[in-house]
This record gives structure tokens, C-alpha cells and sequence, in this order.
């Protein structure tokens, strides 16, 4: 087994999490990539030298499979994986779709770091990284159940940091704003271009996922007494979540 400092990323298949694999790699640490599309997590860790996990953050056996995986030492966990499906009024929600994010957003992170936790303990130095949203920070129409389980990321962020105050494990919570990422909002909109596309419209520099990437390899290598507790970062264009600056 290697030497190197080990990372875990869920949802490494795309986006955010695929670019924090790149750069956790690029920073020296061997990167379990863990998402439920082998293909992609395969190809990502033959480039970067990391290892192909398959799982699937909501089911409890997959996430067993993990944790077997990466073994008895684990020094950062990035809980990644997640996304909004839907962006109906409360009147019009979907119920499966409001499960479904509360699923991956709050319970998945939850057992990949129930799981985890004895590895990241056991390097005397472990760090978490949750991903969260600045959904997880307002509300905003339309966007009821993906602010209720970003609210949920951020507040079990906090509650699990004053849990381990005594152990040596630091928790963090990184919150984007709009992230131009080729899937996130084709995800939510069902494959629906023209409304994936309308997010982002004459927006002239967004985030993508290089800046968060590289913003959560920042904090995670900070020295371990140095906890971020939390990192909200928006686009310049992006004053708040209703105040985006548009160019016609
Ligand atoms: N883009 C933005 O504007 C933005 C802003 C703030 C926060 N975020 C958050 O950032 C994170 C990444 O977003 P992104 O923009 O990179 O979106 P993305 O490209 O759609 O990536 C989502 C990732 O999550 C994985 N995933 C979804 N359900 C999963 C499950 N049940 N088990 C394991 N993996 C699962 C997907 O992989 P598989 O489908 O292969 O499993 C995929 O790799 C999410 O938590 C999102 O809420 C995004």
C-alpha cells in the first residue's frame, strides 16, 4: 500500500469532485475516487495514479465497501457527492425528488463519515471537508428542497465538529456559489439544456470547478491544529444568490 497521505472524494465521476481528485493528487495523495459510474472513476484514477471505488453514497452496503477499501488509515474525506433534482415551488414538490437530495446531500454524507471516522481519527490528524451551498445559507424560490438539504450539509457540519472537539479530526465546510460544471444543472433540470444553459446566461466568468478545487485542497492542507471552519465562495459576478450581473 502507499506511503502517501490518503484522500477520499465522493462524487470524484464529474464536476467539482473530478477536479478535487486532480488537484488532491497533484498535492501528493493517493485519492480513492468513489462515485456510481465506474467508467469515469476508473479512467480518473488511472491518470492520477488514485484507486476506483464504486459507491454509492445512499446505501449503506456500498459505503461499507468503501470504508473496506481505504483501510485502517485515512488522513482527509471530501463529501462531495450530492445535487439539487427539481426546482418546483413547495406547492408543486416532487416527493420523491425532496428524498432524493436529502438522501445524497445529508444522509449519504452522513454514512460515508460514520464509516470513515475511526480511519480519520487513527492517522492522529484526519480532516472533513463537507461541500455544502450557499443554498445551504438562504432560500430562494423554487428552491425549496435542495436549501433544505444544504441547510442540512451546514448544520451537520457544525453539529459533528462540536461532537469531535476532543478528537483530532478537523471538520470544514466549503459553500459555493454558482459553479459552472457541465452536469449540475443538466442533473436538476433532467437533461433540459436550454434551462441548464439559462443558469449561467451572460454570466462571464463563473466559478468552475478548478476554483473550488483548488480552494478545498487549501484548506484541507492547511497545518492540523488550522480548522476553516467554513469557506463561502461566489463568483465576482454574484454579489448574492438574487444579484447576479448578466452581460446581454
Ligand atoms: N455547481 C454548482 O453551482 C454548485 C454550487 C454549490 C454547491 N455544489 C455542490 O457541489 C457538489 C458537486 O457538484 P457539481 O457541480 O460538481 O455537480 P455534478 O457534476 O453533478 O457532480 C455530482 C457528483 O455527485 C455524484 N453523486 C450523485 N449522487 C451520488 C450517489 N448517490 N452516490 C455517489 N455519488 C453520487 C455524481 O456521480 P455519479 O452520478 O457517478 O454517482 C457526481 O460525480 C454537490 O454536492 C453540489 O450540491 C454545486
Amino acid at each position: 500500500m502507499t506511503s502517501s497521505p490518503t484522500a477520499v472524494v465522493t462524487g470524484a465521476s464529474s464536476g467539482i469532485g473530478a477536479a478535487t481528485a486532480r488537484h488532491l493528487a497533484a498535492a501528493g495523495y493517493h485519492v480513492f475516487c468513489a462515485a456510481r459510474r465506474v467508467d469515469r472513476i476508473e479512467a480518473l484514477a488511472e491518470e492520477i495514479g488514485g484507486t476506483a471505488v464504486a459507491c454509492d453514497v445512499t446505501s449503506e452496503e456500498s459505503v461499507a465497501a468503501l470504508a473496506a477499501a481505504v483501510g485502517e488509515r485515512l488522513d482527509v474525506l471530501v463529501n462531495n457527492a450530492g445535487g439539487a433534482f427539481g426546482a418546483s415551488p413547495v406547492s408543486a414538490a416532487v416527493s420523491d425528488e425532496w428524498r432524493q437530495m436529502y438522501e445524497v446531500n445529508v444522509i449519504g454524507l452522513m454514512q460515508v463519515t460514520r464509516a470513515l471516522l475511526p480511519a480519520l481519527v487513527a492517522t492522529g490528524a484526519g480532516a472533513i471537508l463537507n461541500v455544502g451551498s450557499t443554498a445551504g445559507r438562504i432560500a430562494y424560490e423554487g428552491g425549496g428542497g435542495y436549501t433544505a438539504a444544504k441547510h442540512g450539509t451546514q448544520v451537520v457540519t457544525e453539529t459533528l465538529r462540536l461532537e469531535l472537539w476532543d478528537q483530532p479530526v478537523r471538520v470544514m465546510e466549503i459553500a459555493p456559489g454558482m459553479v459552472k460544471t457541465d452536469e449540475f444543472a443538466l442533473v436538476r433540470f433532467e437533461g433540459d439544456q436550454a434551462k441548464a444553459d439559462a443558469v449561467y446566461a451572460g454570466v462571464a466568468e463563473p466559478l468552475v470547478a478548478d476554483d473550488i478545487a483548488e480552494a478545498i485542497t487549501w484548506m484541507v492542507t492547511r497545518p492540523a491544529h488550522v480548522n476553516i471552519d467554513e469557506l463561502v465562495i461566489r463568483p465576482r459576478a454574484q454579489a448574492a444568490q438574487h444579484k447576479v450581473h448578466r452581460q446581454s
